[in-house]
């Protein structure tokens, strides 16, 4: 991960970042503020950005050979109209600019802040910070040679203040430690692997315990038991605590851990299978949250739970038809091999409110449906209660993190009625990410909850103007800041 370091002065660099805004206007010519920039080179650059027809859009780059200013070259990076700009825009901004001073191989980096606007001075400057270092990470840890050997390791962030680049720099790692965990391999990241991560994050205030099949088995967890069974890597139950102040509230999280999804005996075709060693990336949420929780202190406490598996096929995997019988009593036909995460994450509802939250916010690449509906930057976000949906959506606000409210319509349970078990896995085609919830709210009951659908947005095909292709980190800058905006 790269530093930030905030300065007061400007350092004669290597490349110079500044951003740009798009006119409110046609007619209105670029805004621009480069006070970093000498006048002359400021008019000059001008000139070119008229002449390369640079229009200022959030994601745009242009690299200027500046010749006589502070930098030798100078990166123009756009932020779109200055009204428009919020937390998430401006991490794209300063993400897009990052991955182009990495491609154009950048030894030193200053970078200049945009007019904080609406976003006030702190909030302005952490996007700017979050977004250099997301949008510089790589996952190199497979490759002999590394593509940016020689890039840059720090940015210089003109005017910040020293709370909005810690915060930064903390929201950061966090949110890449969740990267590495879904862009490492299945082969490499199997349950165990998940645990032993969960394991290095214990501390004086982090406690992690893990349960192993036996442990698993004696708090009968069928639904665990029974996705998991089919693969030759035995299934863990990972458990986090960080403890507030006392008499807080407790917030619990669970997040869904299928290290590989193959569709188990309802075998994924090849086209779908490729991506699902991201299906712990719920899992890689709640972990990244806890590996920087400590530092950030959250006056609540929160709990983390994982149900890791592989859902393999096999000798032992569990076939169409199967009932499972879960932590809670209830059963479940399995009528879909493939809607394997619902099932896992039944078993940690259950044993979540064991622990009495206040509340449970469940996280899950759980369906396709939800990528179908929102797309691949946007998580859908269910929940039984209006508070809580509108804080985890406020905090995605403050995250930059898009989520959409989408309806639990009582109505659609009809749909997951079994003729022999208390419910079905799946009802067809219709309206896919609403069963998903429906499903987990049998567990949930009236517990105040949340289900977060994030097959979408975790991972990226394409790459991100603050992400390589791959894993996205997505969700847990959103939990940061929802934890540690719960006193009481
Ligand atoms: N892990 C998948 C959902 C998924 C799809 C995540 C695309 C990321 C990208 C999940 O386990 C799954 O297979 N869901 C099925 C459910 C169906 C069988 C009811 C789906 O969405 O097709
Ligand atoms: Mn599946
Ligand atoms: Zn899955």
């Amino acid at each position: 991960m790269i530093r930030v370091a905030s300065t007061r002065k400007l350092d004669r660099t290597d490349v110079l970042i500044v951003f740009a805004e798009e006119s409110a206007s046609k007619d209105q010519k670029l805004v621009q503020r480069w006070e970093a920039l000498s006048g002359d080179a400021s008019r000059r650059l001008a000139a070119t950005l008229e002449k390369e027809g640079f229009k200022g859009r959030v994601g745009q780059t242009l690299v200027w050979h500046a010749g006589d200013s502070n930098a030798e070259r100078v990166l123009v990076a756009g932020c779109g109209k200055a009204a428009l700009r919020d937390v998430d825009q401006t991490i794209r901004a300063a993400g897009a600019a990052s991955r182009k001073a990495k491609e154009i191989g950048a030894a030193r980096v200053a970078c200049t802040l945009p007019p904080a606007g609406k976003l006030g001075e702190e909030r302005n400057a952490m996007a700017v910070a979050e977004g250099l270092i997301l949008g510089a990470y790589e996952f190199d840890k497979y490759r002999a040679r590394k593509e940016n050997g020689k890039s840059f390791e720090s940015v210089d962030l003109l005017g910040a203040p020293d709370r909005a680049v810690k915060l930064a720099e903390i929201y950061s790692r966090g949110t890449l430690f969740a990267r590495d965990l879904v862009n490492t391999p299945a082969g490499d990241c199997a349950p165990r692997h998940l645990a032993e991560a969960a394991k290095k994050l214990a501390g004086p205030s982090v406690k992690v315990t893990v349960w192993g099949p036996k442990e698993i088995e004696k708090k009968a967890m069928g639904g665990l038991i029974g996705i998991g069974k089919g693969s030759d890597e035995p299934y863990q139950f990972i458990m986090l605590r960080w403890e507030g102040k006392k008499g807080s509230k407790k917030v619990a999280l669970c997040g869904k851990g299928i290290t590989f999804d193959s569709g188990g005996l309802c075998i994924k075709p090849a086209d779908g299978m490729g991506t699902m060693k991201c299906d712990m990336s719920g899992a890689a949420a709640v972990l990244g949250a806890f590996s920087v929780i400590s530092e950030l202190k959250p006056d609540c406490t929160v709990y983390g739970y994982i149900p890791a598996a592989e859902n393999m096929t096999g000798g032992s995997a569990v076939k169409t038809g199967d009932v499972l019988r879960t932590a809670s009593g209830k059963t479940i036909e399995v009528n879909n091999t493939d809607a394997e995460g619902r099932v896992v994450l039944a078993d940690s509802l259950t044993i979540a409110r064991e622990d009495k939250p206040d509340e449970i916010i469940d996280l899950a690449t759980l369906t396709g449906a939800c990528v179908v509906a929102l797309g691949d930057q946007v998580a859908g976000l269910f929940s039984n209660d209006d508070n809580l949906a509108a804080g985890i959506d406020a905090a995605g606000k403050r995250a930059g993190e898009r989520f959409w409210r989408m309806p639990i319509v009582a109505e659609y349970r009809e749909m997951l009625k079994s003729d022999i078990a208390d419910i079905k896995n799946s009802g067809g085609r219709w309206a896919g990410a609403i069963q998903g919830a429906l499903f987990l709210q049998e567990w949930a009951g009236d517990q105040p909850w949340a289900h977060l659908d994030i097959a979408g947005p975790a991972w990226t095909d394409r790459g991100l103007p603050f992400c390589q292709p791959g894993g996205t980190g997505f969700a847990v800058r959103t939990l940061l800041e929802y934890i540690t905006a719960q006193g009481k």
